[in-house]
């Protein structure tokens, strides 16, 4: 009997142009389908959002997000659109760069306009930066404890290995990045990624984070029957398989 599916996006925290972002979250859609192992209840389907197509003007409703708890009620036809699209995915795998020891604005912007969208989601995060971001990773942990999300424990963080590296990275230049084999400045850390997928997904498949949807659902008004298929083993919903969206740049 097919699985159901496990929706997750991939998102890309960094709105420069030119830009590294794009190619690490590639790579990591990369490292998460070489080292996948498919022992779970759920399918997981993986897209992408890039937080530079969204757009988001700076925060701008009047009303204070946790006390939305019907997406129509939103002021802007912007946070509308970005609280279906939060809606639609059961977990978020954020990869991030740091900037001056924090993480970009436009990520704080884009968790901001919403509250009861992300609560109970878990949330995996990969950093990036000269030291591999784990600043950035520690604040952005704060933050998503801060919304209800469940960040897994563990996180992985990637380091330039040369300033020449980051240089290029800041350029959006090629890093030669493989996440389906060894090669490559980061090819070491492919199992990290896929341990820190699978600790994701147990999550996604876990009691707690059913009971937690369960609410999320009722809030947003998702058919339960929807809720109900994801969450029985005995689902019939068809898988649309992982990795199927990448992002270009
Ligand atoms: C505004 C800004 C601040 C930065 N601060 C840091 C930092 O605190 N630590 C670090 O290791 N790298 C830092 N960098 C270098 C970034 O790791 C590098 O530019 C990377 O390519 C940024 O990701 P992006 O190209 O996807 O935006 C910074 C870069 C920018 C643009």
């Amino acid at each position: 009997m097919a699985k159901g599916v496990a929706r997750i996006a991939v998102v890309i925290c960094s709105s420069r142009k030119p830009r590294a972002n794009p190619q690490i979250a590639n790579f990591v859609l990369e490292a998460i389908e070489s080292t996948y192992q498919d022992r779970w209840s759920l399918e997981p389907s993986l897209k992408v959002i890039d937080l530079a197509e969204r757009n988001l003007p700076f925060f701008d409703e009047p009303d204070v997000p946790s006390q939305i708890h019907d997406y129509t009620k939103y002021a802007h036809a912007h946070t509308r659109e970005w609280s279906k699209e939060v809606q639609s995915y059961d977990g978020f795998i954020f990869v991030c760069p740091q900037y001056n020891w924090g993480y970009p604005a436009v990520l704080k912007n884009a968790i901001d306009y919403l509250y009861n969208e992300w609560k109970g989601k878990p949330a995996m995060i990969v950093s990036y930066g000269g030291h591999g971001g784990g600043r950035a990773a520690a604040q952005l942990r704060q933050v998503l404890c801060g919304i209800h999300m469940i960040p897994t424990k563990k996180h992985v963080e990637l380091a330039f290995p040369t300033r020449s590296a980051l240089l290029d990275a800041a350029y959006g230049k090629d890093l030669g990045l493989d996440g389906f084999s060894s090669k490559g400045i980061w090819g070491s850390q492919r199992k990290e990624i896929g341990d820190t997928f699978a600790e994701m997904m147990d999550l996604l498949c876990s009691n707690k984070v059913g009971k937690a949807f369960k609410s999320a659902a009722v809030t947003f008004g998702m058919a339960k029957q929807e809720f109900r298929k994801k969450f029985k083993k005995s689902s019939g919903e068809h898988a649309s398989g992982r990795g199927e969206a990448r992002s270009e740049e």
